[in-house]
């Protein structure tokens, strides 16, 4: 058997991490500035976290859902208060776009209504209805097409009222962060509307933070930054530092029916005991604080560097867009600097390392940006 290409891959393997570092095979250190694409919150290889996952999986990977699992219910206390959503419900699954999933079945349930109201540029996932709530036809396979959704632009809040105003919308999903359609930051009063429109239409209000949550914008969700309280927000990526795991957090309205959600594998033991590691992490070590003094350290840095045509970003989620095609540029970071970046479009280079990064780490990093810059421009 072979594997199913769908991936464009550079040539190389990393083999083993430490904090903001990887290794590849052939023994090449490099600084991540990616965190394996947003994933990697407390830092590779965590001692705490590697010796919480170690103890469990010893003591009980896994049991079903059918029976009472006390690191669930720890997660949930832990989460609620770190994250000031005590009063909200927790429901765990495994990925990110079961999260949305889940969060879109939830608000039809619960109001009956069908319409979905999305972003351009926004991008939820790849099962059935968080692929139809993506702006990438490319992605969304005729199967994908039963679910009735409207897209409308970021920012555009008469756009919003108009599509609500005719009554069959049941919720609208937003991004805390726009993360591939390459960093773009809701305005803080668009995300107020936006609240107050869904409230005043009887709209379930998503906002998607699986890139954009978990400390990663320097508070603990980047809807935070605006004062609102969505009425579902849906996670995963930073939650458990790798170990697959999502969740969605729901607001007191919604009642919960046996059977009405429902997962085998989500909420394992083993993925609660990584997720309470994050969590105990994230606090110990201030890694929420650190994001936003670091992130802030990178943008007035990074506004200096030649060729840029904006900078956009929050905390450690940084998109740096080009002028020019940035594909040279980040392949001269990997393969001769040794700096690991993602990407969002052809433009726009996107900076999401792990939480932990250090002011020495950054500062490192830029150094070897501002040089590939000059190699690239030499060329
Ligand atoms: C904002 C956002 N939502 C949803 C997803 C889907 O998450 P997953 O790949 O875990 O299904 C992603 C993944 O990149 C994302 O960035």
């Amino acid at each position: 058997m072979h594997l199913f290409d769908v991936y464009p891959l550079f040539d190389l393997e990393i083999v083993r991490a430490e904090g903001c570092r990887v290794w590849d095979a052939a023994g090449n250190e490099y600084i991540d500035l990616y965190g394996g694409h947003a994933v990697i919150s407390v830092g590779h290889s965590h001692p705490a976290y590697v010796a919480a996952i170690t103890e469990q999986v010893a003591k009980l990977g896994f049991y079903s859902n059918s029976v009472v699992n006390s690191l669930q219910q720890q997660l949930a206390v832990r989460l609620g208060r770190m994250s000031g959503y005590d009063d909200y419900a927790l429901f765990l699954i495994n990925t990110g776009a079961e999260a949305n999933e889940n969060a879109l079945k939830l608000a039809s349930f619960h109001n009956g209504k069908r319409r979905v109201i999305s972003f351009r540029g926004s991008f939820h996932g790849r099962t059935s209805a968080a692929v139809r709530v993506t702006d990438n036809p490319a992605i969304i396979a005729p199967v994908n097409e039963g679910m009735p959704v409207t897209y409308v632009p970021l920012g555009d809040t008469a756009s919003v009222e108009a599509e609500f105003a005719k009554g069959d919308v049941s919720s609208l999903i937003v991004e805390g962060v726009q993360g591939v359609g390459g960093i773009r930051i809701p305005s803080d009063d668009f995300m107020r509307s936006l609240r107050e429109l869904c409230t005043r239409y009887e709209v379930c209000m998503i906002v998607d933070e699986i890139q954009s949550g978990y400390g990663r914008s320097g508070k603990f969700f980047a809807h935070q930054y605006a004062g609102i309280r969505p009425d579902i927000i849906t996670v995963a990526k930073g939650i458990a530092n790798g170990f697959p795991m999502g969740a969605v957090l729901i607001s007191p309205m919604f009642k919960a029916v046996h059977g009405m959600l429902g997962t085998t594998f989500g909420g394992n033991h083993l993925a609660c005991a990584a997720a309470i590691a994050v969590l105990d992490i994230i606090e110990e070590e201030r890694l929420i604080e650190n994001a936003a003094t670091v992130g802030r350290y990178l943008l007035e840095e990074l506004a200096t560097l030649p060729g840029v045509k904006e900078l956009r970003g929050r905390g450690l989620m940084i998109g740096i867009e080009f002028e020019a095609p940035i594909k040279d540029i980040r392949r001269r970071l990997l393969f001769e600097q040794k700096v690991f970046t993602g990407v969002a479009g052809a433009h726009t280079i996107r900076l999401l390392p792990p939480l932990s990064l250090s002011h020495a780490e950054a500062q490192e990093a830029v150094r070897r940006l501002r040089s590939s810059l000059r190699l690239t421009a030499d060329s």
